[in-house]
Parts: C-alpha cells; sequence; structure tokens
C-alpha cells in the first residue's frame, strides 16, 4: 500500500463514529496509572519500572497473558482507582470517535483480594456517567465471571450483583478457556437470565468450535466473544449467520496471544465473506499495543480492507450493541453521514 493510502485509510478509521463491544477495563490499565495508584496504595509491584514491566508483556498464549493480567489489577482498591482506570479509557475513546462503549468488568479479581463490589461498580459507573455528559459517549456493563473458578463463586458474584442490577446490562465469562466450557456455568446463566440480563461468552479464542455450541444452546448468548474456531465447523457458521449472532473479533489480541500466528492469516476476511456479522473490538489495548483504531489499521492493512469494509464494519458494531433502538439508529446514521462526507 502507498504511503498517501495509508494515511487516508488512516485517518478514515479515525474519523468514522464506532462502538466498541469487547473491551475488558482492566485490560485498559497503562503501566504508568498501574504504578501510580500502586504507589499511592503503598503497593510494591514486581517491576522496577514501566519500561520493565512492558518488557514483560510478551505472551505465548491466552494463560500467560492472564497471569500478567491479574497481577496488573491487583492494584486496584478503592473506587476512585476505577474511576480513574475507567476515565482514561474513556479519554481515549473519546480521541478515537468511540461513541459507544460495552465495557466488561471482572469482580471476582478484586472481590477474592477483599475489594468490595460496591467499590468496582460505582468508580465506574461513574466514570461511564462522566463520559456521557461531556463527551456523549453511551455505555454499558458487561460483568463477567471468571471461569477457572467454580460454579458457587459465579453465583455468589451473581447474587452480590443484583443490588446494582440497574448498572449492569449483561453478564459475560472470561479468563482461561480451554478445559473450562461454558456448560460449567449453565446454571448460572440460567439465574442471570431469570434475572433479566442479557448473556454473553467468550468462545472459541483458544477453545474448539464445540464451546461456541455451548454458549449458544446453553448461555443462550447475544454474542460470542472472540469466535475464531467457529470457522472450523460450517454448521455453526451457518448458524451464527444465519441468526445473525455477532462476533466480536480481536486481532491485536489474536496476535498478541498467538492465536493467529501472522496478521495476514487473521480469520476477520474470511468470517465476512461467509456472511458472519463481525465487529472489531481492541479486547486489552494497554496489553496488546493499541487500542481500536489500531485494531482497525491492523487488519486493514494486513488484509487489503476497503473503506467501505471498514465502514461496514463500523456499521456492525452498531447493529450488534446493545443500546435502545433509537440510539443505534442515530449512531448508524452517524457513521453514514461521515462515509457520504468522506467518499
Ligand atoms: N480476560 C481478559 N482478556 C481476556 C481474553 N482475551 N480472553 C479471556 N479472558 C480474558
Ligand atoms: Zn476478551
Amino acid at each position: 500500500m502507498k504511503k498517501r493510502d495509508k494515511e487516508s485509510l488512516e485517518e478514515f478509521i479515525k474519523g468514522i463514529p464506532k462502538a466498541e463491544l469487547h473491551l475488558h477495563i482492566e485490560g485498559t490499565l497503562e503501566p504508568e496509572l498501574m504504578f501510580k495508584i500502586a504507589c499511592r496504595n503503598g503497593l510494591d509491584l514486581k517491576y522496577s519500572s514501566v519500561e520493565e514491566l512492558r518488557g514483560a508483556y510478551d505472551f505465548n498464549n491466552l494463560q500467560e497473558f492472564l497471569d500478567i493480567y491479574y497481577q496488573g489489577a491487583g492494584v486496584l482498591i478503592k473506587e476512585q482507582d476505577f474511576y480513574d482506570m475507567t476515565w482514561a479509557y474513556l479519554e481515549k475513546a473519546h480521541s478515537q470517535n468511540i461513541i459507544h462503549t460495552e465495557i466488561f468488568f471482572d469482580p471476582q479479581t478484586h472481590t477474592d483480594r477483599g475489594v468490595e463490589f460496591g467499590s468496582v461498580i460505582k468508580g465506574i459507573s461513574r466514570a461511564l456517567n462522566d463520559a456521557r455528559n461531556i463527551f456523549g459517549i453511551s455505555s454499558c456493563l458487561i460483568m463477567c465471571i471468571l471461569r477457572h473458578l467454580d460454579e458457587d463463586a459465579a453465583l455468589k458474584t451473581l447474587n452480590e450483583s443484583l443490588e446494582f442490577k440497574h448498572l449492569i446490562t449483561a453478564i459475560g465469562l472470561d479468563s482461561a478457556e480451554v478445559g473450562n466450557p461454558p456448560s460449567r456455568f449453565q446454571r448460572v446463566f440460567d439465574k442471570a437470565i431469570q434475572e433479566g440480563f442479557l448473556t454473553v461468552a467468550h468462545a472459541g479464542e483458544e477453545g474448539p468450535s464445540e464451546y461456541v455450541w455451548e454458549a449458544l444452546n446453553l448461555l443462550k448468548v447475544s454474542r460470542v466473544d472472540h469466535g475464531n474456531h467457529s470457522l472450523d465447523d460450517d454448521k455453526l457458521v451457518i448458524e451464527l449467520a444465519s441468526r445473525s449472532i455477532p462476533l466480536t473479533v480481536c486481532p491485536l489480541s489474536n496476535l498478541k496471544l498467538k492465536v493467529v500466528s501472522d496478521m495476514k492469516d487473521h480469520p476477520l476476511k474470511r468470517m465476512i465473506e461467509k456472511g458472519l456479522l463481525v465487529t472489531v473490538n481492541s479486547d486489552d489495548p494497554a496489553y496488546f499495543g493499541g487500542y481500536l483504531n489500531e485494531n482497525y489499521l491492523a487488519v486493514a492493512m494486513a488484509l487489503d480492507l476497503s473503506k467501505e469494509d471498514i465502514f461496514k464494519l463500523a456499521q456492525n458494531s452498531f447493529i450488534s450493541c446493545f443500546a435502545e433502538d433509537n440510539r443505534k439508529r442515530e449512531m448508524t446514521e452517524m457513521a453514514a453521514q461521515f462515509y457520504k462526507r468522506f467518499a
């Protein structure tokens, strides 16, 4: 690609209004803020500097990443810590023309260390409220269950969340996938649905296509997070495409965690060609070397995507989001206007 074409594509990606649907708030904690929060909470980190910590961000698989990610989240103790982390992400999101964001949080990572559930959710929600008022960013919260822990722990967390039900839109499932199939959490998700929550789940990131079937059939998910291995099963692809189940795909995450060995092998284009409803997302941007626009650019360059492809991906993000219908229409129209003006 010529330098001028790349610059024009970059400008298009930067400018187009878009939604982010797969973002772990703990995965936005940049090393600088991690050190600052650790210091004010009187905690020592295993690393002596920001550079040394960044140097450790070299992963061979999901588990190697999770070990460092849970360690990093250990600095978060007070409501203000959760506010500051979330606000830093929202400022970045605003600078990237993200106009709607759906944020995962992992309460068990914090409550297991004695942090109050209320401190976590109040800090995050206050920042989301401020971003709504100051930047006009709409948002919702998705509470993730850690699948490496057991069903009782998940049920306890779901019960704790009920006091804050008005702040939570959906229940998700994340953490170490292989060996922890969605079926382990069917009863938890049944209860979540009874309580009125939507459901989503990470599936087919490292795990097999069977886990995506379980997420659909047992957890009744509205979206599949990642879903890369869905392509191994033609029947599953037909099921996902015919039901318009969105996949929240995370290109730089897939590269950093070696789900793909080269961005040129990323399945996103094949997914689109098979009629799947695909969205682009950043997953854990502080760890994977890029926020949302960097994900769009990396995958667009590697797979030779056009501006029309980017426009469709942005439209998909609005079609797939959990916002109210009138907000969805408004956002879709904003992207269409931008595309018209740019073209
Ligand atoms: N938690 C944070 N990022 C994750 C990912 N990519 N997969 C599973 N769990 C996660
Ligand atoms: Zn994720």
